[in-house]
């Protein structure tokens, strides 16, 4: 008879196998070892799902009223963010933010600290045009922040720019003054990470308040400093 000649490994194992006192501790099914991951999303699947998500919110006065959806324009891997309030008519028209007389000032205050408008990228506190151009209500920017905050979250900019009280008041709540906060840098945390953030005043009111521009103007300032504190470039 051909007896098997055990090796030193057998013998641990079989000791081993004896010392558990069970029939059979082996079997021919195959064992996945790789666990496979999925891989991540990429920015765009992941904007295309909110975008979705926001499309099928429900019980909205804003979307029932408006013609389209107003997601995001601009670079997705931009360093720079700029949140408004929400799609006025042109927007509501062509699906686009900032894209009627406001969003002309915002590109020429852009441009006026050496960033062009495709370099950065725009969304508003509210996706559907409030009728007759309202402010949203406060149920209603409630309602929309979670989205707000994802969207922040994707796109991942090095700086976060809050354009009006809305948008402010969106991130922040609404104790707080915009001529008291605008131009100081501020802390937000989304997802468990910190961005950088500064409030300053929206284009729309800039255009009915001439006299500010001049505290705008020093806002883009600050902003400009510190892109190139960052060493942020287009
Ligand atoms: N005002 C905003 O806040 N957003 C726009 O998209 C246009 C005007």
């Amino acid at each position: 008879m051909n007896e098997k000649i055990l090796n030193q490994n057998d013998i641990i194992n079989t000791e081993i196998i004896d010392s558990y006192d069970l029939d059979c501790v082996f079997s021919n099914n195959p064992i996945n070892r790789v666990k496979i991951k999925p891989l991540p999303e990429n920015k765009n699947e992941q904007l295309n799902k909110l975008k979705e998500k926001i499309q099928n919110i429900e019980n909205c006065e804003l979307k029932y009223n408006a013609s389209k959806i107003v997601f995001g324009d601009g670079n997705i891997d931009s360093p720079i963010m700029i949140v408004g309030e929400g799609p006025g008519q042109k927007e509501d028209e062509l699906g686009k933010p900032f894209v009627g007389e406001a969003g002309m000032l915002l590109n020429k205050m852009f441009k006026a600290i050496n960033i062009n408008r495709k370099n950065i990228y725009i969304t508003n506190v509210v996706n559907f045009r409030p009728p007759n151009n309202r402010k949203p209500e406060p149920s209603e920017i409630t309602k929309y922040s979670n989205f707000l905050r994802n969207h922040i979250s994707i796109i991942d900019p090095k700086i976060l720019v809050l354009m009006g009280s809305t948008a402010m008041e969106s991130l922040f709540g609404s104790k707080i003054k915009i001529s008291k906060e605008r131009g100081n840098w501020k802390e937000i945390i989304i997802n468990n990470k910190t961005y950088l953030t500064i409030i300053t005043f929206h284009p729309a009111y800039l255009l009915r308040q001439a006299d500010q521009k001049k505290y705008s103007w020093k806002d883009l300032k600050i902003i400009r400093k510190k892109i190139d504190e960052l060493g942020i470039k287009f």
